[in-house]
C-alpha cells in the first residue's frame, strides 16, 4: 500500500463522455451531500494512518479536486503528515489552475497531473462536454510550470474521437518538456458507453508515433507504475512518452494504489463492487489503533485483479462499479 489516491470531491466543471456524461450526470444527477464529504480533518487524519502503513505517496483527486473550497489548506496540512521521501501530487482538468497553482505550490504540492486530450477546440469542447477551449488548459499548464509544480500531461484516447490528436499533442509536450502519458479508454463505471471497438493499444499508438519521433524504452525498475515509459532518443533532454494501458496490458499484479472515495470509502480497486465504510469508523469515535486494524485487515484480505479478468467479461456484465468522478480513477 504504497500510494493513496484521496478523492476530495464527486463534482467536475465539465462532462467528458468517457467520465461524466452529460446525459448522465445532468441537472437531476444527485451528488453527495456535503455533510457525507469528508472534512478536512478526517482526511488529514485517515491520509497520516495510511502514511503510518507506509503509504509514501498521496495523489489528490476527484471529480476536479480544485473545485474543493479551501484546497491549498487541505494541501498544506497533507504536506505536513508525508514522509521525508514523499510525493504529494493532484490530478486536474486544468481548467482553474491558472488562479491556484502559485498557491498549491506554496501550498507544499509537489505536482500536478493535467488532463488535456484535444488541442483542436471542436474535439475538446465536443469530448469535454463544456464550450471552454483547450487554451484554458494550456494556461493552466504554463501557470503551473511558472509556479514551479511538476507537470504531466493525461491523454485519454478513443478510437474515431481524438485519434487525430496524439500526434500534435505528442509535439506539444515534447516543445514544453512536459511528459505525456496516453491512456487507453478504460470500462470504469457504467456509464460511458465502453466498448473494445472505442480503445485504442498503446502498441498502435507507438508505431503511429514512431512516424515521427524516434522513441526508446526506458528501464522501470519501479513495477508498480500506470505507465510504460519512453524517451527521446534524439533528443534525451526532452520529456518522455508514456503508455497508460490497462486495456491491453494489465499491470494489477503490481498494483500498490488504495483509494479514497469523497465520502470516505476505502477502496482496494479501481474497480471494486463497493468500498469500505471509513468514515462512519471516524464518526463514531474509533481511535487511531482500531483505524490502524481496519485498514490492514481489508488490505491484507485484498485479491483484485480487475483488469487482467477483463477479457473474459462482456462489456455490461458489471453493474457495480463506481464510477471514475466518485472513486477519483
Ligand atoms: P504518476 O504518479 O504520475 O505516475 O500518476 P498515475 O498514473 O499514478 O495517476 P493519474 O491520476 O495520472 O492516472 C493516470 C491514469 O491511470 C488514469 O486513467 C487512472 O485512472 C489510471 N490508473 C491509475 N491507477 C490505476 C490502477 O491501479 N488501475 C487501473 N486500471 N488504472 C489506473
Ligand atoms: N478511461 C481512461 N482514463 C480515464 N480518465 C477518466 N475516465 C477515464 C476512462 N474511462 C482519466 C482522466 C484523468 C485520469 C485521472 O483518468 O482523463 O486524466
Ligand atoms: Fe489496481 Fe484494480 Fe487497476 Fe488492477 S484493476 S491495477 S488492481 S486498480
Amino acid at each position: 500500500m504504497r500510494d493513496l489516491r484521496i478523492s476530495v470531491t464527486d463534482r467536475c466543471n465539465l462532462r467528458c463522455r468517457y467520465c461524466m456524461p452529460a446525459e448522465r450526470f445532468g441537472r437531476d444527477h444527485r451528488f453527495l451531500p456535503d455533510d457525507a464529504v469528508l472534512t478536512d480533518d478526517e482526511i488529514v487524519r485517515l491520509a497520516g494512518i495510511f502514511v503510518g502503513l507506509g503509504t509514501h505517496k498521496l495523489r489528490i483527486t476527484g471529480g476536479e479536486p480544485l473545485l474543493r473550497a479551501g484546497l491549498p489548506q487541505l494541501v498544506a496540512r497533507l504536506t505536513s503528515r508525508l514522509p521525508a521521501d514523499g510525493d504529494l501530487a493532484l490530478t486536474t482538468n486544468g481548467t482553474l489552475l491558472q488562479k491556484l497553482a502559485p498557491r498549491l505550490r506554496d501550498a507544499g504540492l509537489h505536482r500536478v497531473t493535467i488532463s488535456l486530450d484535444a488541442l483542436d477546440p471542436d474535439i475538446f469542447s465536443r469530448l469535454g462536454g463544456t464550450s471552454l477551449e483547450p487554451k484554458r488548459v494550456l494556461a493552466g499548464i504554463n501557470a503551473a510550470l511558472s509556479a514551479g509544480l511538476g507537470v504531466k500531461i493525461n491523454t485519454v484516447v478513443k478510437r474515431d474521437v481524438n485519434e487525430s490528436q496524439v500526434v500534435p499533442l505528442a509535439k506539444l509536450a515534447h516543445d514544453l518538456h512536459v511528459p505525456i502519458r496516453f491512456i487507453e479508454f478504460m470500462d470504469v463505471g457504467t456509464t460511458n458507453g465502453w466498448n473494445h471497438h472505442h480503445v485504442v493499444p498503446s502498441a498502435e499508438l507507438i508505431a503511429r508515433l514512431a512516424e515521427h519521433f524516434d522513441l526508446a524504452k526506458v528501464h522501470q525498475p519501479d513495477l508498480s507504475e500506470t505507465a510504460r515509459r519512453y524517451h527521446h532518443t534524439e533528443a534525451p533532454e526532452s520529456a518522455e512518452v508514456g503508455f497508460i494501458s490497462s486495456v491491453s496490458e494489465p499491470f494489477c499484479r503490481d498494483c500498490t494504489r488504495a483509494r479514497l472515495s469523497a465520502d470516505g470509502k476505502f477502496f482496494t480497486c479501481l474497480f471494486a463492487s463497493g468500498g469500505h465504510d471509513l468514515r462512519s469508523l471516524l464518526r463514531i469515535g474509533a481511535d487511531d489503533a482500531a483505524l490502524t486494524r481496519t485498514i490492514t485487515g481489508i488490505w491484507n484480505a485484498r485479491g483484485d485483479r480487475y483488469s487482467e479478468q477483463r477479457a473474459h467479461a462482456t462489456p455490461g456484465d458489471r453493474h457495480d462499479k463506481p464510477e471514475m468522478s466518485y472513486i477519483g480513477g
